[in-house]
């Protein structure tokens, strides 16, 4: 494969810039051809801000696993597309070539297809992070059906919300998943779901874990049993289905700062083309290189950058099924030095955690392959990028730090590694085909240089979300209505004097913990479900790791002093229950009151404050309904 598009200095890529503004047709076209089309599209792009309704290639018939797969059978069929490394080191890897991984696709699209599943349909798919997820990704896209993975941290009261939303008749699970020195038991999880779910039809169940479950008759099938039999069918092809450019290709769910998590659409050529020309430039991709992205395929980043714009660009992409820290710390650099890893794409919060044992875990690998690394999910705190940089990259390998969002699909602000420079805790520029603005509160574009506003889009780019599944209103409101002609990220920014950007965090009511969003909202209804809560309210503050933790403020029904701590566990759990353990608050304070307005709104600012230790600068109470319920809080402060 090579990439005309692949910038590869600091000059072309202003020029580039340059011509994705002047002209983001002709620019977009030019990217787009490089990729194999059914059919030419009619029109480059269609939109407007205001329904929003954004179309990109429209009229362009393509599948993207024939780009992702098919296209490379020739000239990479037996070069490995995806390597598998277990979460116990002791049992054996997986190489997966292309043609593999081809003929394991086609095969399980051919499951998918036994088992009733048709074009358009909503395929969920709940795995731990083996290559069979892969396959069962691209097996759905291979038909035309719509995947949304669920991440595997999930509870099931939350798949079912999903399920619900999604209206998806069709499950992919496995018995169980492993992760570190845990088992997790999928099945029995999906079960918990499907009670409330009686429209879905088939499970189909991968054995991973050996974990005992439970089969429906009639419903549940094994993934294994249905592989034997499109064998013994003499494993017929399944030729890709022609998609419009502007078909669904995938439904991720993600928080808000409102209601239950919004089902984020993804449709198919835009999609495509914005994340292998995003993986290409941002970690300057070249033919050969091995490229480790740890993170889930549950999130954005492992269906962009574990998954489509990796095989598309016909790299070899590991996926890695157990956490940094199992058995010991140096597991990353472990998977690093055994299959000579060239790029590396992680956390902040991943590197502050590794950072705690120290340098003992690192030394005694070989590192030396690292030419990239990256960093996505939060803002990186400047310690951490200098010893990213120092003790993993030995100051040789540039650092991408890359901002985006579920709904951008892509990369959208970064630099380009060792083509525009890095500066520490700076996403630094946009892409080519970005236009950030900085707004003021009421929707005023901030010109000029060092300054600070709220982040906004106000060109699209060809991977925007389409729609919220379902409630394309929600949409509209959620991302376009606030500053009209705008797409809105909910992200702070700051600009510098030579224009780099720099993510600030969210200055809506979402949390990000560990890299994941996580609404406010969404906590307080899961807390306020358990007996005894009357009322709560959840702010962030910041967590040594995990950059944001969860503070609940609760007033609870008469709470006696030595049970204070059994309830807490108590509502805890119920949060695991409802959410998943991702949303478990780190602390909980018992109030008698919250700090309310006069008309009754709580005054979060407020709680962040104490949350935060920043007691002195609370600032006016004053317009608070009973202001001595601050002082109660600020004594009370755990
Ligand atoms: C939010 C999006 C798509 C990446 C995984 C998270 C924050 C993400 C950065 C960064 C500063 C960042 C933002 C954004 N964020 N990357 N490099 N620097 N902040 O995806 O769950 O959709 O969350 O993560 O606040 O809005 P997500």
């Amino acid at each position: 494969m090579s990439f005309p598009y692949q910038i590869k200095t600091k000059e072309q890529y202003i020029a580039a810039w340059e011509k994705s503004v002047a002209d983001p047709e002709g620019f977009w076209a030019d990217v787009a051809s490089s990729f194999l089309w059914r059919k030419r599209w009619d029109n480059v792009l269609q939109w407007n801000f205001t329904e929003p309704n954004v179309k990109w290639f429209s009229g362009g018939k393509l599948n993207i696993t024939e780009n992702c797969l098919d296209r490379h059978l020739g000239s990479l069929g037996s070069k490995p597309a995806l390597i598998w490394e277990p979460n116990d080191p002791e049992e054996h890897h997986r190489l997966i070539t292309y043609s593999d991984l081809h003929h394991k696709v086609v095969q399980f699209a051919n499951v998918l297809k036994n088992n009733g599943v048709k074009k358009g349909d909503r395929v969920c798919i709940y795995m731990g992070m083996v290559p069979e997820l892969a396959i069962a990704v691209l097996a759905t896209a291979r038909i035309g059906a719509i995947h949304s993975v669920i991440f595997g941290g999930f509870s099931a009261q939350s798949i079912a919300d999903r399920l619900q939303d999604a209206q998806a008749n069709f499950v992919i699970t496995c018995d169980g998943a492993y992760r570190g020195n845990k088992e997790i038991p999928l099945k029995s999880v999906i079960d918990d779901a499907l009670v409330q779910c009686r429209f879905v039809t088939k499970v189909i169940v991968l054995t991973r874990t050996h974990t005992p479950v439970s089969m429906i008759k009639g419903r549940d099938v094994w993934w294994e049993d249905e592989i034997k039999k499109v064998e013994t069918m003499g494993n017929p092809d399944c030729p890709a289905e022609e998609m419009d450019a502007e078909d669904p290709l995938f439904i991720l769910y993600t928080s808000g700062s409102t209601g239950k998590p919004k089902g984020v659409v993804h449709t198919c050529g835009g999609y495509m083309v914005y994340t292998t020309y995003s993986f290409v430039n941002v970690f300057q991709y070249n033919p050969g290189d091995i490229h480790f992205c740890t993170a889930d395929i549950g999130w954005i980043t492992g269906h962009s950058y574990i998954l489509y714009g990796p095989l598309s660009a016909g790299a070899t992409s590991l996926i890695f099924e157990g956490v940094p820290t199992w058995p010991d710390a140096g597991r990353f650099w472990d998977i690093v030095d055994k299959y000579k890893v060239n790029i590396l794409y992680t956390a902040p919060t991943a590197i502050r955690s590794l950072m705690g044992y120290g340098l003992g875990p690192v030394k005694d690998h070989d590192l030396s392959s690292l030419k990239v690394l990256g960093s996505v999910g939060e803002p990186i705190n400047e310690e951490a990028w200098h010893w990213y940089d120092e003790n993993i990259g030995k100051g040789r390998c540039p650092i991408v730090d890359t901002w985006w969002q579920t709904e951008n699909g892509g990369i959208l602000i970064s630099n380009l590694a060792g083509v525009t420079p890095a500066k520490p805790s700076y996403a630094t520029l946009p892409l080519p085909g970005v236009q950030p603005v900085l707004v003021d509160e009421q929707g005023n574009e901030i010109t000029g240089k060092d300054v600070s506003g709220n982040l906004c889009i106000k060109f699209p780019w060809p991977s925007i979300l389409r729609t919220t599944y379902g409630d394309h209103e929600r949409c509209r409101t959620n991302y376009f209505a606030t500053y009209p002609g705008l797409y809105f990220t909910g992200d702070g920014c700051y600009r510098d004097a030579d224009g780099n950007y720099r993510i600030t965090g969210r200055v809506d009511d979402v949390l990000n913990v560990s890299g994941h969003r996580i609404g406010t909202a969404e906590v307080e209804n899961a807390i306020n479900m358990h007996t005894g809560v009357v009322e709560s309210a959840v702010v962030g503050y910041p967590h040594d790791i995990k950059g944001q933790g969860i503070y609940a403020y609760i007033v609870y029904d008469s709470t006696h002093q030595e049970e204070q701590n059994l309830t807490r566990q108590d509502i805890a759990q119920t949060v695991t229950r409802i959410i998943g353990a991702i949303a478990r608050p780190d602390k909980i304070q018992f109030v008698n009151s919250l700090p309310k307005t006069r008309s009754g709104k709580i005054m979060r600012r407020i709680l962040r404050k104490i949350a935060e230790g920043e007691t002195d600068s609370i600032g006016d109470t004053s317009t608070l309904l009973d202001p001595s319920v601050v002082e109660e809080i600020k004594n009370g402060k755990i």
